[in-house]
């Protein structure tokens, strides 16, 4: 199916069909594609929590006592998504990538390892120091995953909700994120729809080409 048909099919559903189970094949090819996700200066300064089980999804849940409209998004859904960052870029992160870069071949020679850890760091640097924005900065990447979930997901025919809406602080305890350098920033419930999702058979509605595009 082309790209154009797949960004207008995808939706964001209200309420799952909590019968329904997504195929394990399928879970495991948006995984395997959410960790293909690009970032800035391939940084990955992502962790993905994966709730399949009822327990693991009812943890997740907790944190939307005071988003109650998003409980039930959680709860019948299939598999919750919890898209997490780094709460800092640490030394042990940014040598763990340049191993795995080199040991994925990355690099021809060992002066082209160095620039790449020498630009790493240097973007790393300016966010941290001159823009001060190194938390925003990572989070941005994490939100270019989602967007890779969410078109991954109505490739494979799922249906799924991006949820900003729960207590990113209530998450990370129940989860004990911080303690390990990560907390929550957004979910993706994933799944098939029910009868009763009223959102299905709306249309989508955005702002009109011209309004979004400027050509040069
Ligand atoms: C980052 C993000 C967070 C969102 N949080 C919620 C949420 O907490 N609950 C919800 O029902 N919808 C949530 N939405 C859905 C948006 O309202 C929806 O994407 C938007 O209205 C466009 O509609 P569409 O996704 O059906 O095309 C979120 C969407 C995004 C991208």
């Amino acid at each position: 199916m082309d790209t154009v048909t797949l960004a207008k099919r995808r939706y964001t559903t209200k309420a799952y069909d909590a019968s329904r189970k997504i195929p394990q094949e399928t879970i495991d090819a948006l995984l395997e594609q959410l960790r293909h996700s690009p970032s800035s200066v391939n940084s990955q300064p992502w962790h993905f929590i994966v709730a399949q089980s009822d327990e693991g999804k009812a943890r997740l849940a907790k944190a939307t006592e005071a988003f109650a409209y998003n409980t039930s998004k959680i709860l019948n859904a299939s598999h919750v998504i919890v898209f997490a960052t780094r709460t800092d870029m640490t030394e042990a992160h940014l040598e763990a990538v340049l191993a795995q870069e080199g040991a994925d071949g990355r690099f021809r020679d060992e002066p082209g390892r160095v620039m790449q850890d020498q630009t790493r760091r240097s973007y790393v640097n300016l966010h941290r120091f001159d823009q001060k924005d190194l938390q925003h900065w990572m989070e941005k990447q994490t939100y270019l995953a989602l967007g890779t979930a969410l078109l991954g997901a109505v490739a494979h025919g799922l249906d799924a909700t991006p949820i900003e809406g729960f207590d990113a602080k209530a998450l990370d305890a129940e989860l004990g994120l911080r303690e390990q350098g990560f907390t929550s920033v957004v979910l993706l419930s994933l799944g098939y729809r029910s009868q009763e999702d009223f959102n299905a058979g709306l249309s989508k509605s955005r702002l009109p080409t011209e309004d979004v595009f400027t050509f040069l």
